[in-house]
């Protein structure tokens, strides 16, 4: 687990450079540049509405950024076309809060997403792969149920089993244990570094959490707020983050994560809307229609 030192000659798995957004006259990313290697377990913190869910969005490539480069597997992707960047995306692994598995299909039908899509496997081989996996994150028998069947803790490890069910050596998750209790929030994160270990796979994950923070990341970076909106304000190890020397930083880690000072629940209805349009729009109407058949 350990992550490859930034000074090595490796190849960054995704280079980000000078990378702008605006939405209309609001600077949502300001600048941010960083690279994630491989084995690296990346994440991205910062306040409610700095930007995180929206540099995930950048990186998966449903949204182009206004000006900046963005290199993953080492193409560029802001300028690459919708069909080469759907093809990326068959080496991607995503994982979005519980809204996102498709409330229309089965267990086994939304793990059985991205092989439709993504692979030529007969019915019989996808359903073998999708059985292996849902016994991976504990879910046997469960495959038949429909989400709202489902327990928030067994949803994430459904979405889990669906992340992983092309082996992805790159995998995006937005806050991947929001909503869940501390334990249950625990097991998710041991059981997605057991199982993204096991493929070598590549994990940058967005987490509002400080306990998962530490537990899992091998490289941190901070997006600040206010007059920082959206700048890295802090990059390093665990360590040299717990240790860093901005305020901003310290009270983050140590105190108002949400750092809004409000309830969120605004903000979270309306980022729940955003990810699970953004996050079913990432499936074709073919893909959907025949996991169902
Ligand atoms: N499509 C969009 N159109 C307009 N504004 C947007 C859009 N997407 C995001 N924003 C704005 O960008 C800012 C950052 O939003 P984003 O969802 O990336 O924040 P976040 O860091 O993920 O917050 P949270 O921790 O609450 O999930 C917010 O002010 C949001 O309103
Ligand atoms: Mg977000």
């Amino acid at each position: 687990m350990s992550s490859t030192p930034p000074d090595s000659a490796a190849e960054p798995i995704i280079e980000v450079d000078s990378l702008v957004r605006h939405f209309g006259k609001q600077t949502v990313l300001n600048g941010v540049s960083f690279k994630v290697y491989a084995g690296d377990t990346f994440v991205i913190m910062g306040g409610s509405g700095c930007g995180k869910s929206t540099l995930l969005r950048h990186l998966i490539g449903t949204e182009k950024p206004t000006s900046g480069s963005i290199k993953v597997f080492g193409q560029e992707i802001t300028t690459m076309r919708a069909d080469a960047m759907q093809k990326l995306r068959g080496r991607y692994g995503m994982l979005f809060q519980s809204g996102a598995l498709l409330q229309s299909l089965t267990v086994a039908e939304n793990v059985a997403l991205p092989l439709v899509e993504h692979t030529r496997l007969d019915a019989g081989l996808i359903d073998t792969v999708v059985k292996m996996k849902l016994e991976q994150v504990g879910l046997t028998g469960h495959g038949h149920k429909k989400p709202s069947e489902i327990s928030g803790g067994m949803k994430k490890r459904a979405a889990l089993a669906r992340a992983l069910a092309l082996d992805p050596p790159l995998v995006f998750s937005d806050e991947p244990t929001a909503g869940l209790d501390p334990i249950m929030t625990a097991v998710v994160d041991e059981l997605t570094q057991r199982l993204t270990q096991k493929i070598g796979a590549t994990v940058v994950v967005v987490t509002h959490d400080m306990n998962s923070v530490f537990r899992i990341g091998t490289r941190i970076i901070m997006l600040g707020t206010g007059a920082n909106q959206g700048r890295v304000i802090a990059s390093g190890t665990p360590d040299e983050i717990r240790g860093h020397p901005d305020p901003a930083v310290q009270q983050f880690i140590n105190g108002d994560p949400q750092g809004d000072g409000g309830d969120g629940s605004g903000e979270l209805l309306y980022r729940e809307t955003l990810l699970g349009l953004n996050e079913t729009g990432l499936y074709s109407r073919s893909a959907i229609h025949s996991s169902q058949s």
